[in-house]
């Protein structure tokens, strides 16, 4: 609702020159400690899931935090992906550039049964990097990436249009917060 997305807008905190000068970190922290912010946040993501959900997927680390209990309100399963030398079981991996460095993802080569249909859940999408990696990890596995759902989208630094350069550009994909700039 119009309200919960407010709220929740209202709970991201700006954290200027954050992890480096002239970057402006957006801190989820306030709204994860708010008993109403966080409930808002998991309702409205579930909200914009579609039906028929079998697995969530969810990035190390904070893609943890928001997609487990979003695929227990689903009745889905959950599957981490997750920074290397995680994971004890074999592997996929992929690596891609971030907004600052460089980052391998895995997943477990077993994790997704092929054909499942997978919601990816993520607090920020801000170059699609990250984004773009954990379809490809999902899309090796046979599976169907059928919604992405996140909490704040950085439209400024236009992850739309990597993710259309990544073959994703048909990709259903909803924000509960847009920051423009
Ligand atoms: C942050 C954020 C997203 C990603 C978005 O994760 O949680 O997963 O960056 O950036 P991108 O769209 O440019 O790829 P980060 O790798 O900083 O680590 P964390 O989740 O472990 O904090
Ligand atoms: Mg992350």
């Amino acid at each position: 609702s119009v309200q919960r997305r407010a709220l929740i807008a209202s709970l991201i905190r700006d954290i200027p020159d954050f992890p480096q000068q002239g970057v402006g970190f957006k801190d989820i922290t306030p709204l994860l400690g708010d008993a109403a912010g966080f409930r808002a946040t998991i309702d409205e993501l579930v909200a914009t899931a579609p039906a028929g959900i079998d697995v969530v997927v969810g990035m190390e680390a904070r893609g943890f935090i928001v997609g487990a209990p979003v695929a227990i309100a689903l009745g889905a399963g959950f599957v981490p992906v997750r920074k290397p030398g995680k994971l004890p079981a074999e592997t996929y991996e992929v690596s891609y550039d971030l907004e600052y460095g460089s980052e391998t993802l895995t997943i477990h080569t077993d994790a997704i049964k092929p054909g499942s249909r997978v919601l990816v859940v993520d607090d920020v999408l801000a170059t699609g990097g990250t984004l773009a990696a954990t379809a490809g990890l999902i899309q090796r596995l046979g599976a169907e990436l059928v919604h992405v759902s996140v909490l704040m989208e950085l439209a400024f630094l236009q992850p739309r249009q990597l993710l259309a350069r990544a073959g994703l550009g048909e990709t259903a994909i909803t924000a509960l917060v847009t920051v423009a700039s």
